[in-house]
């Protein structure tokens, strides 16, 4: 059986230029669907998965990323104060124990691949690691990274987190070669970045969530830099395969919103908010209303 994933590495080093001019002076990662910041919905995922180990690959600029896990007690005794106990459970549920997260600096942004090699000394020899790439934002009655620990426990090796795109828009991912397609898991026999649009080897693409073994991180001592003139993460898993190691693409169970684009995110407010309880009637009814003065205005 293959050993547990307990570390998690989150790459939130980019910098964010598709939602510039906000990402001057605010992470993309602590921008908010509805009232939970992105990387909000990324940690709890990865707490259902069985996470216990929280690696930030961070940069310049990112301090309101580190603050936001840190305790809040003023804010939290004004809180037990007023009696807001449900608001003082919400704030607390963002606490991350002493000792379960660290912090790593890619000092430049040369790419997902650089970024994942920063935090290599973080990871055993032997330790395989997730991957979550926040502004992925996936919905999901079962959350994604679990699905994907499940499998891995059976199956072990390297897995990606795999979705089916249209054809003219594989150029977009990395792009699964498969070698055989078993349903929820395809065992892949190659991996390309940003394919040009005739030469995807599928429409299976590679979204922002991995269990990679410990390899991988050796693997991109040896690549070069890649598509983008980036170091690839995807390059650096092709290796895998290329030296008799398997790597299988998931399919998961869910819907995926690009956070890291601006309709991606806007689509994600929707839906997330449409989800809530205490906004779905009012903020339905509002979007009824929208959707008929549109049509009208036609
Ligand atoms: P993106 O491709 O979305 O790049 O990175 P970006 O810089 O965040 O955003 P744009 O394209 O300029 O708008 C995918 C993930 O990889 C991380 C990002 O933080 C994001 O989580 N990343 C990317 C790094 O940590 N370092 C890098 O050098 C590049």
């Amino acid at each position: 059986m293959a050993r547990k994933v307990t570390k998690a590495i989150f790459p939130v080093a980019g910098l964010g230029t598709r939602f510039l001019p906000a990402t001057k002076s605010i992470p993309k990662e602590i921008m908010t669907l509805v009232d939970r910041p992105l990387i909000q919905y990324a940690i709890d995922e990865a707490r259902a998965a069985g996470i216990k180990e929280f690696i930030f690959v961070t940069s310049r600029g990112k301090g309101a990323l580190e603050d936001y896990f840190d305790h809040a007690p003023e804010l939290e005794s004004s809180l037990r104060k007023k009696g807001k106990d449900q608001l003082l459970e919400v704030l607390k549920s963002t606490n991350m124990e002493s000792g379960a997260i660290a912090y790593i600096r890619q000092h430049k942004a040369l790419g997902l691949g650089h970024a994942v090699w920063c935090a290599r000394r973080l990871i055993a020899p032997n330790e395989p690691f997730a991957v979550i790439l926040p502004d992925d934002v996936i919905a999901a009655e079962k959350p994604c990274l679990q699905q994907m620990t499940e499998a891995y426990d059976e199956i072990g090796g390297s897995m990606v987190a795999a979705m089916e795109v249209p054809p003219e828009r594989a150029s977009s991912y990395g792009v699964l070669d498969i070698r055989e397609d078993m349903g929820s898991i395809v065992s892949v026999k190659g991996m390309v970045e940003k394919p040009k649009s005739n030469e995807a080897p599928s429409n299976l693409a590679v979204i922002g969530r991995y269990i990679l073994s410990p390899k991988v991180l050796q693997n991109l001592n040896k690549i070069k830099s890649g598509a983008g003139g980036e170091l690839q993460l995807t390059d650096a898993i092709a290796l895998e395969i290329a030296e008799g190691r398997d790597v299988y693409g998931y399919r998961f169970r869910g819907q995926r919103f690009d956070c890291g684009s601006k309709a991606g995110f806007l689509q994600a407010t929707v839906a997330f908010g449409l989800a809530r309880p205490d906004l779905q009637t009012e903020f339905a009814d509002y979007l009824r209303q929208m959707v008929s003065l549109q049509k009208a205005a036609q």
